[in-house]
């Protein structure tokens, strides 16, 4: 298994699982807020098999780790999602698919050979729970963590989308994009739109002005926001021996900005000559001519930036910032960094997506140095008045993206709770911590204890009980 490779990505929290458990009654410290009645779902890399030492977080299987609060009790369980990756590698007891740092990989994508693995996300849209990574098909997963088929929207989806799609609070939509559809070295990305039932009512080809990882993007009012910072991406560079993914400061980087029901033609890109690069988009809104779009967002990336190579050490810490564009002008107003604590992971009330919001919550390290993903505290950051409050957890704490709970459907804006996994790196254990999301600095209202480690999880959601 893992344990043969010694790889940063597999010891300490992000060493993988080998079990699938089912813990009811979970013990608890304080008190579960009564409010609190459905279901967390967070997805991370856990791969039940390792290929070689060259492994990489990204590549790994994806596995669901569950916690179900029922009127005061909790219970926990956790299981891999069966891709034809993972059903073949187990069948086979060993590990047949090479990541992408190994020399494999070529050969085994010309043959037909590609890991369909989903590790990134979890979103639950039309009564579907579905497991995504922004370059393959997503896999639909039952509320219970069973694995149930391939999931391409009738057969509308052109291969894969991002694993950061939004939804519309007024509308239910579901709006989202794919940068590795068919014609990756095409100027072209997909985008759609599908209705509140999921059936896909806006399907169309955005020509974009470079080729390049788009992990994230987001809507504001009327208008959907695509963000290209320049670490192109190219296969026929793959093909050809050089690295997929390459920084190019000198292209900077470009706000495309559309109707949400807008084609290519309509998409205005805005030029920003600063090299630099968000990973996760918090929220954006429209207040008049004025797109107000707030990223975790590292700036002045330099020129000879090796961080991006496989193998590479080098990481940049991203800052909460905001930037605002003219629509009418089409120009970048203003770009305010909003804090000098890097950050990660954004998140906020989901209720105010696409609009006007005030509260964003963050994964923060609170040191000046950048090490890897070692987040130590949670922010709270109070957009209309510039006040952040701050959990710090300690050194030996590990949080990770915070999840928002409203406490019922009327609460405002920021009124519940915060759900936190946070490991625990002396006892190598986890933790579910709940914060109350308008005293973040304050005790918990209650933590979960897990008798085990929960490995790395990258994002996830909450699934309100329903009745
Ligand atoms: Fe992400």
């Amino acid at each position: 298994m893992s344990k043969q490779f010694t790889n940063r990505y597999l010891q300490g929290i992000f060493e993988p699982l080998d079990s699938e458990y089912n813990i009811e009654n979970c013990i608890v410290n304080g008190q579960i807020p009564k409010e609190l009645n459905g279901s967390l779902y967070k997805i991370g890399s856990n791969p039940q098999f390792v290929y070689s030492a060259n492994y990489h977080l990204f590549g790994g299987d994806g596995m669901i780790h569950k916690i179900d609060f029922n009127n005061g009790v909790v219970s926990y369980a956790n299981r891999w999602v069966r891709t034809n990756k993972f059903n073949q590698e187990k069948e086979a007891k060993k590990a047949l698919y090479a990541g992408f740092r190994d020399e494999e990989i070529l050969k085994q994508i010309m043959n037909g050979m590609f890991a369909d693995t989903v590790n990134t996300n979890v979103i639950y849209h039309a009564g579907k729970l579905l497991a995504l990574n922004e370059s393959v098909t997503p896999y639909s997963v039952d509320l219970e963590l069973n694995t149930l088929h391939k999931y391409n929207f009738s057969g509308k989806l052109d291969g894969s989308m991002t694993a950061h799609p939004r939804i519309c609070p007024e509308t239910g939509e579901l709006v989202m994009f794919s940068y590795l559809s068919r014609d990756i070295d095409g100027k072209t990305i997909n985008y759609y739109v599908a209705d509140k039932n999921g059936k896909i009512i806006h399907k169309t080809e955005i020509t974009v002005p470079y080729k390049s990882l788009m992990h994230d993007f987001a809507i504001a009012g009327d208008y959907v926001i695509f963000p290209l910072f320049p670490l192109t991406c190219s296969l026929a560079k793959l093909l050809n021996g050089e690295e997929f993914y390459t920084w190019e400061s000198d292209l900077g980087c470009y706000f495309g900005i559309m109707p949400r029901l807008g084609n290519s033609d309509d998409c205005i890109w805005i030029h920003q000559s600063e090299a630099g690069l968000a990973m996760h988009i918090a929220n954006a809104y429209q207040e008049n001519n004025l797109l107000i779009i707030d990223a975790c967002y590292a700036d002045n990336i330099p020129k000879d930036a090796n961080g991006f190579k496989p193998g590479s050490e080098e990481e940049f810490p991203a800052y909460l910032t905001r930037f605002i564009f003219d629509i009418v002008s089409k120009k970048l107003v203003e770009k305010i960094k909003l804090d000098t604590v890097a950050c990660e992971f954004p998140k906020f009330d989901e209720r105010y997506t696409g609009k006007k919001y005030n509260h964003a919550y963050v994964a923060s390290i609170l040191s000046d140095h950048w090490e890897g993903h070692e987040f130590n505290a949670i922010m709270h950051y109070d957009l209309s008045n510039n006040q952040k409050q701050v959990h710090d957890f300690g050194i030996n704490a590990m949080p990770l993206e915070p999840i928002f709970v409203p406490k019922n459907s009327n609460s405002s804006e920021g009124e519940g709770f915060l759900l936190v996994f946070v490991y625990n790196k002396l006892k190598n254990r986890s933790d579910l911590v709940i914060l109350d999301a308008q005293n973040v600095d304050k005790e918990p209202l209650a933590t979960v204890k897990l008798p085990h480690r929960v490995p790395f999880t990258f994002h996830g959601t909450f699934v309100p009980r329903c009745g």
